[in-house]
């Protein structure tokens, strides 16, 4: 089957208008922070950012298919030596757009910048926000599992009497837990903090995000020939990855210097959307790729 990538050069707030309804798997996301690169691509104003995403949201909330699941790679800012409560307003006002606020990961930057502040320490992480449009979405954890390593020798090898039983939940959630049933697998399941470097080698965007972070959830969140959108995509690191990976992609940027480079990325160019079939010889790669 054909892999299809699409750009739109505009604001995501109109662009996203072309696109149908519940067609989306997912969305994965670095938007603009507010007021943060001024000198790139425009700042929102942290007062003014809810009431500037949530028309965006609400596009993302009609896309996304009810199996779909919403990443969203974003970090409140210290303005006047406070953090910025944008991201929790905007969490929010999501849930009352109908969005379920279901996870909250943290990419946890493993070389970032050393330096000093007098109030505060560096800051090392990002939040990866988790929204969905309903409780049953599709999520395929075997994809994401990491080796057992040092903690199956280490806390595996002393193990006391609960953990040899079905440890039920002290809170009473109906969930436990038999550490035991672990000690013959080379594998476990991945904790929700993703340890992984911030991207030096991209030239072509100052905010550009790793391709590993795309890529984990691409992998935990799709199947192939599913559909993948970034609606900011900057120098299109989620197209590339999802391509990569045999996923169909859309991308979005408003700035045309980002759209030219992500454009000049893809091979030759078919509006496959836009122009009759058959003008075209039929694509050598597997994939192909349309620019608006
Ligand atoms: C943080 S960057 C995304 C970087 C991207 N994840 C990457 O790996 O290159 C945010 C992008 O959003 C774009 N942008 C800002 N406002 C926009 C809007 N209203 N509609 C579409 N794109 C917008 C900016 O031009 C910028 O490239």
């Amino acid at each position: 089957m054909e892999i299809k990538t699409d750009i739109f050069l505009g604001d995501s707030k109109v662009e996203l208008l072309k696109i149908p309804t519940d067609s989306v798997d997912l969305i994965v996301t670095s938007p603009p922070y507010a007021d943060q690169r001024k000198g790139t691509y425009g700042g929102i104003h942290p007062d003014n950012y809810v009431s500037w995403f949530l028309p965006i949201t609400q596009q993302l909330l009609r896309v996304l298919k009810p199996s779909g699941t919403f990443i969203l790679n974003i970090k409140e800012k210290v303005v006047n030596g406070e953090r910025s409560t944008y991201v929790m307003e905007l969490i929010l006002e999501m849930r009352k757009q109908g969005w379920l606020w279901t996870e909250e990961f943290i990419w946890h930057k493993k070389n970032c910048y050393p330096g000093k502040w007098p109030n505060r320490f560096r800051d090392a992480w990002e939040r990866l926000l988790q929204f969905n449009k309903s409780k049953s979405f599709n999520m395929y954890q075997e994809n994401v599992m990491v080796p057992m390593g040092d903690w199956a020798k280490t806390r595996l090898k002393n193990l006391s009497e609960t953990d040899k039983t079905r440890d039920n939940s002290k809170v009473g959630s109906g969930f436990g837990k038999n550490i035991s049933n672990w000690l013959t697998r080379d594998k476990a399941y991945p904790t929700n903090v993703l340890h992984l470097a911030t991207e030096c080698s991209n030239k072509n965007h100052s905010a550009a995000f790793p391709a590993e972070l795309p890529e984990w959830f691409i992998k935990l969140f799709t199947k192939e020939n599913d559909l993948v959108l970034d609606p900011f995509m900057g120098s299109g690191t989620t197209l590339v990855v999802a391509n990569r990976m045999r996923r169909n992609s859309i991308g979005i940027d408003i700035v045309k210097d980002y759209y030219d480079i992500v454009k000049s990325q893809l091979p030759p160019v078919e509006l496959y959307l836009l122009e009759p079939k058959g003008k075209y010889e039929k694509p050598k790669p597997k994939r192909r790729y349309a620019v608006r």
